[in-house]
């Protein structure tokens, strides 16, 4: 099935199944590899993207939910309508050297800039609560509390 998408600003012809996930979408018809696989279960963060400015997870998405609606995914999103909050927040992670292995960090990044977006000054209740549905094996969570809130600043 012809699908249209408006991905990162632009408008994206895709042929697939219309029960897809959006993640496989995004990664193997659109090449943008920078949104990862962890669980497929919606229970890991690492496949997260924005629609409409707002997380979701990208691998229990159908692909066909998100017509008409705007998806950003980390290639894009320091370029989107929360380039504010999302290049403070790549700014933040780079100044402090966020990343572990990276694995999840494109995740980490989608949520902390919507979390920036929703609460401009997050405490550490706030910032625990947005966060937890993002996990990361390396165990970066100091670091990237850290990165919200220099972020914030
Ligand atoms: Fe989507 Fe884990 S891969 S939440």
């Amino acid at each position: 099935m012809k699908l249209s998408l408006n991905i990162n600003g632009n408008q994206q012809e895709v042929d697939v199944d219309p029960n897809t996930p959006l993640l496989w979408v995004i990664r193997d018809h659109l090449q943008l590899t920078g949104t990862k696989f962890g669980c497929g279960m919606a229970l890991c963060g690492a496949c997260t993207v924005h629609m409409n400015g707002n997380p979701i997870r990208s691998c229990v998405t159908p692909v066909s939910s998100v017509q008409g609606q705007s998806i950003t995914t980390i290639e894009g999103v320091t370029e989107s309508d929360l380039s504010k909050e999302a290049n403070a927040v790549v700014d933040a992670w780079e100044d402090i050297a966020v990343v572990q292995c990276g694995y999840c960090q494109s995740g980490q990044i989608m949520s902390a800039t919507a979390l920036l977006k929703q609460n401009p000054n997050p405490s550490d209740q706030d910032i625990n609560n947005f966060m937890s549905g993002n996990i990361c094996r390396c165990a970066t969570y100091k670091r990237i509390k850290d990165g919200i809130k220099q972020a914030a600043q």
